[in-house]
């Protein structure tokens, strides 16, 4: 059997046959298929790109139905149990997992950049007191590209990887910054002794003590997020910064755009909206109602559950759902924890969700830790980015050695009026 596909145009009674690869066809072989010379050809209309690949990748593997999620070939589950963040952004990046001494310079790489500049902090402080940090956070990212001019070198592989280095090191250090500010507190310089984790847990949260030691609980259960969270293939925000990035800005530019897209209440803004529908409904007995306006469309949608990709439960919240037993061990039980899990016991039951494949998603319990955390609703999303920006420089770059990549630009169906003449302003009706 041949793999191709042979598609016969009824309007002009021609057949083509176009080549069938890894189970997709290409878009431009339809531009074969027309019905007069001047005509374009044979386009797809794919809007929110349901059916489109948009480029080829060797990074992250979802198999949405099985629930099954990879980076580089190794199951999420496997990662969570014997990895931490910065080995597993070492794997997404250079698609191996580090030898000894590979991770050792990795981790001095990283550590050497943590500091941000002090001008960066000026800028921040511009900000009101109530500002949401997620918005601190992509106009700090923008701000950075001011500061480092040398990032517009996106063809040369050293400066590639110093823009690396600094985006996952300084990411940490801003996403602090940008919390101290909101609660009034001094910012916290970074203390290289510390792990990536421990020392992001030191800038939030040391007061006057000399050296800042997180529980180590907590600080392994962030790691894990933080591991869960580092990529998730060609996602709204991965897609923003490969399109922004065919552009051929320089990577914080395009990492502001990702970050922007991350902010809402979609993709990783849910985890945030979670919290404030957990407050809203207030208590168990209120669950079955709340349902119930979710199904006839009179309430909101049931954040933290559904997933374009997943039509199974997402693996990355079965891990989580694991973690949060150990956190609220140390922390104490998120009282908001009993309406979650009612929630997910009646959903997962109810036809509406069974139907339809809605599970609940990586968002839906992960506010729970944070929150029993210590950690406010806004810096919700921002915890999200800390770990992603890995998985958006890897697939950055990847979109930048791709021969077969150009510029992003979609194509459109012009559905507004042909030709008309100008009419003057006295003569419009
Ligand atoms: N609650 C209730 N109904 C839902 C939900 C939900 N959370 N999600 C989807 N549906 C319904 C839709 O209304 C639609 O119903 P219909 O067929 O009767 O019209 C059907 O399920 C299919 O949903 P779509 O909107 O077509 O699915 P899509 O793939 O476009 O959306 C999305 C996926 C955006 C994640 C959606 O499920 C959603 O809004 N969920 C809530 C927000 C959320 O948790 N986002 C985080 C995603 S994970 C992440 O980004 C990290």
């Amino acid at each position: 059997m041949a793999d191709t596909l042979t598609i016969t145009d009824n309007r002009t009674g021609k057949q083509y046959e176009v080549p069938v690869t890894e189970g997709t066809i290409r878009a431009t072989d339809l531009r074969q298929i027309k019905t007069a010379p001047e005509d374009p050809g044979l386009a797809t209309y794919d809007p929110a790109f349901m059916n489109t690949s948009a480029c080829r990748s060797r990074i992250t593997y979802i198999d949405g139905d099985k629930g099954i999620l990879e980076y580089r070939g190794y199951p999420i589950e496997q990662l969570a149990e014997h990895s931490n963040y910065l080995e597993t952004a070492y794997l997404i990046l250079f698609g191996e997992l580090p030898t000894d001494a590979q991770l050792k310079t990795w981790i001095t790489d990283i550590t050497l950049h943590t500091m941000v500049h002090e001008n960066i902090k000026k800028l921040m402080e511009g900000f009101q007191y109530d500002a949401h940090p997620m918005g601190v956070l992509i106009s700090t990212i923008a701000a950075f590209s001011t500061f480092y001019p040398d990032a517009k070198a996106i063809f040369d592989e050293q400066s590639r990887k110093k823009q690396i280095h600094r985006l996952i090191a300084k990411v940490p250090s801003i996403a602090a910054y940008a919390y101290r500010h909101s609660i009034g507190r001094p910012y916290v310089y970074p203390d290289n002794d510390l792990s990536f984790t421990g020392n992001f847990l030191n800038m939030l949260f040391k007061m006057t003590e000399l050296k800042y030691k997180a529980n180590p609980v907590l600080e392994r259960a962030l790691d894990v997020l933080f591991i869960l969270h580092a990529d998730h293939e060609q996602n709204c925000s991965t897609s923003a910064m490969r399109g922004i990035g065919s552009s051929h800005v320089d990577p914080y530019s395009a990492m502001a755009g990702a970050a922007a897209a991350l902010y809402g209440p979609l993709h990783g803004g849910a985890n945030e909206a979670v919290l404030r529908m957990l407050n809203e409904i207030g208590s168990v007995s209120k669950v079955p109602d709340f349902i119930k306006k979710v199904k006839s469309g009179e309430g909101s949608k049931l954040m933290g559950f559904g997933h374009r990709v997943y039509k199974s439960y997402d693996p990355r919240a079965k891990v989580i759902k694991k973690i949060a037993d150990l956190v609220f061990a140390v922390t104490g039980k998120n009282p908001l924890l009993e309406i979650a899990l009612e929630l997910e016991r009646i959903a997962l039951q109810d036809d509406y969700f069974v139907t339809r494949k809605l599970y609940p998603n990586v968002d839906f319990y992960s506010g729970l830790i944070y929150q029993a955390m210590g950690f406010p609703v806004e810096m919700f999303p921002v915890l999200f980015a800390i770990p992603r920006t890995a998985g958006w420089v890897a697939q950055w770059e990847e979109m930048l050695l791709d021969t077969e990549q150009k510029i992003a630009r979609p194509r459109q169906i012009y559905t507004g009026p042909v030709h008309r003449d100008y009419v003057p302003r006295d003569k419009r009706s």
